[in-house]
């Protein structure tokens, strides 16, 4: 099964493919996730995203489609995969609908999480992310157990540098002009599904695995 989680930042897209893997046994593929660890490794091509990143705009098409390419031709990936943040704009769903027909793959659902603004920018400006393991934690919503620690490893909890109010308000603008239009492509393929995406997480993962089955 190959789904694609679409939703503006802070949506839950994240939260969700993490609950998401434990139940199908398919890996989440986010490109931010994985512009974020090309950050840490220091790589040139970390280093330029982060200009973007920083600004709440998009990275380069050309950048993420290589990233995805690689990534959904892992033996991993064999048995299908969740798209958390990928395609981002209509180029982007175009191209990744050409590496599909190339690789004899299909998506099957394409599930869009919605939230009104409100609400993403108190989920954003409160997220706490573990370095050490991805957990993601809210400081009112889903506080750790010990403040500053991961439950699950222990690791070190961090605020992510794009979740201030300022980055925040571009990035939700760059998702209207530029992610939104892919609510359409998707719904003329009649592979769009939305979900209602407030409510508790346990509330999301239900309306969510009721369309995946
Ligand atoms: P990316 O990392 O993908 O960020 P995003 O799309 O902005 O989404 P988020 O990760 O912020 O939100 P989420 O939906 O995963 O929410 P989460 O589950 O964490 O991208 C970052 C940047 O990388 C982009 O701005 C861009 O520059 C670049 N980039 C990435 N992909 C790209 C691409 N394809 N092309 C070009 N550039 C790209 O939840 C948020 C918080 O809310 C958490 O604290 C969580 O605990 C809490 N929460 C979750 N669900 C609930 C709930 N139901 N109730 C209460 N709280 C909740
Ligand atoms: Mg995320």
């Amino acid at each position: 099964m190959n789904v694609i989680l679409l939703g503006p930042p802070g949506a839950g897209k994240g939260t969700q493919a993490k609950r998401l893997v434990a139940k199908y046994g398919i890996p989440q593929i986010s490109t931010g996730d994985m512009l974020r660890a090309a950050l840490k490794e220091g790589t040139p091509l970390g280093l330029e995203a982060k200009k973007y990143m920083d600004a709440g705009a998009l990275v380069p098409d050309s950048v993420v489609v290589g990233l995805v390419k690689e990534r959904i031709q892992k033996p991993d990936c064999a048995g299908g995969y969740m798209l958390d943040g990928f395609p981002r704009n209509v180029s982007q769903a175009e191209v990744l609908d050409g590496m599909l027909v190339e690789l004899g793959q299909k998506i099957d659902h394409v599930v869009c999480i919605e939230v009104p603004n409100e609400e993403l920018l108190v989920r954003l400006t409160g997220r706490l992310t573990c370095r050490s393991c991805g957990g993601g934690f809210h400081l009112k919503f889903d506080p750790p157990q010990k403040p500053g620690a991961c439950d699950k490893c222990g690791g070190e909890l961090y605020q992510r540098d794009d979740d201030n109010e300022a980055t925040v308000s571009s990035r939700l603008k760059t998702y209207a002009d530029s992610t939104e239009p892919l609510i359409n492509y998707y719904a003329n393929q009649g592979k769009l599904r939305r979900i209602d995406g407030v409510g508790s997480m346990d509330e999301i993962f239900g309306r969510v695995t009721a369309i995946l089955g």
